[in-house]
């Protein structure tokens, strides 16, 4: 498909109402995007402020030598890579020398796919039922990183789930506690996509959330729905620090990098880190291989490797 079909396929999801030529789209498809930019740079566009940078907390949250960091992956709506970054974060820490674990807290079940751990892993749903500690759950993963899978759990389970980490605000930082973790490690936590009991557990424990956008005008539009899920989370002195991974930037579609440009000029400081659009992130698990294996010198995980350092940063 040609850039002129691409636009005038991008113009007619985004809801314009008429074909537009092709040689007038190629010209035009980035007035949109130029008036936005435009509304930006003259801070005249309402709900497209720049969001404020949230100040990590200078000294309460890190001064438990102890304490594991926590970061939490979030986003607005599904399939935006979340699961991918939290197993690609966890393999990247872990080769850059800082140990770490992927926990699942998405029903989904599907984080273990990620770190190629397949089979029927025993999880967090079910022995958190019968009332077990977690401390014989994590498995090895990519480069050794742990996982901490959520297992297999029927309707009926998830439904007894929800109400207890409904009722149980210490439900995952009591089991987390029972880990036998320390100040060098960090924990990366997969979730369900928005608001949801698991949100509220893990943002109970949160030392970071990274949201995750990808660059299209759809997850560009769901910034204020995040911001406004994520707002009481993060009020108060020890709140998490927010920062923002844009994922499945595509090198070769301008629209792709344009849109990327749009959320770095809208977040500022805030954003972490870009991942480009990598095959390697669908393929190399399906031939049991880790994406973040230098050996396979994908774009990628170079990507990664850059946002595991910001992130360290950060948390340091
Ligand atoms: N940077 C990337 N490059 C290429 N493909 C990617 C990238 N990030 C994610 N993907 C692909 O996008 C798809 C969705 O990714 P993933 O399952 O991680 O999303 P998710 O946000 O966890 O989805 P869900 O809401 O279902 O939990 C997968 O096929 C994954 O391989
Ligand atoms: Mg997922």
């Amino acid at each position: 498909m040609g850039r002129a079909d691409h636009i005038s396929k991008l113009y007619t999801a985004l809801g314009a109402n008429s074909f537009i030529e092709p040689a007038v789209a190629l010209e035009s498809a980035s007035a949109p995007l130029r008036r936005l930019l435009d509304q930006l740079s003259q801070g005249a566009a309402g709900a497209l402020r720049p969001a404020e940078l949230v100040e990590g907390p200078r000294g309460e949250v890190y001064s438990d030598p102890l304490a594991p960091k926590v970061v939490v992956v979030v986003s607005a709506t599904g399939g935006v890579g979340r699961s991918t970054l939290v197993a690609a974060l966890a393999s990247g820490l872990q080769r850059q020398g800082h140990p770490a674990l992927a926990l699942d807290l998405d029903p989904q079940n599907a984080l273990r796919h990620h770190l190629c751990l397949g089979g029927d892993l025993a999880g967090i749903g079910a022995t958190s039922l019968l009332n077990q500690t977690w401390e014989a759950l994590p498995e090895r993963g990519f480069a050794g990183c742990r996982l901490v899978a959520f297992g297999e759990t029927d309707l009926v389970q998830q439904q007894s789930l929800t109400r207890w980490l409904g009722q149980d605000l210490e439900f995952l930082g009591k089991r987390l506690a029972g880990l036998g973790l320390n100040g060098q490690d960090t924990v990366v936590i997969d979730l369900p996509a928005g608001s949801t009991v698991y949100l509220n557990q893990a943002m109970s424990v949160a030392d970071v959330v990274l949201v995750v956008v990808k660059p299209d005008a759809a997850s560009f539009r769901r910034l204020a729905n995040m911001d406004a899920v994520l707002a009481p989370y993060l009020e108060g002195e020890s709140a998490p620090q927010r920062f923002y991974a844009i994922n499945q930037v595509d090198a070769s579609h301008a629209f792709s990098q344009d849109m990327a440009e749009v959320f770095k000029l809208r977040l500022g400081d805030a954003v972490l880190g870009e991942v480009r659009r990598d095959p390697a992130f669908c393929e190399a698990p399906a031939y049991g291989l880790d994406p973040l294996d230098p050996a396979l010198n994908s774009v990628g995980c170079q990507d990664v490797n850059a946002l595991c350092r910001a992130l360290k940063a950060r948390l340091n």
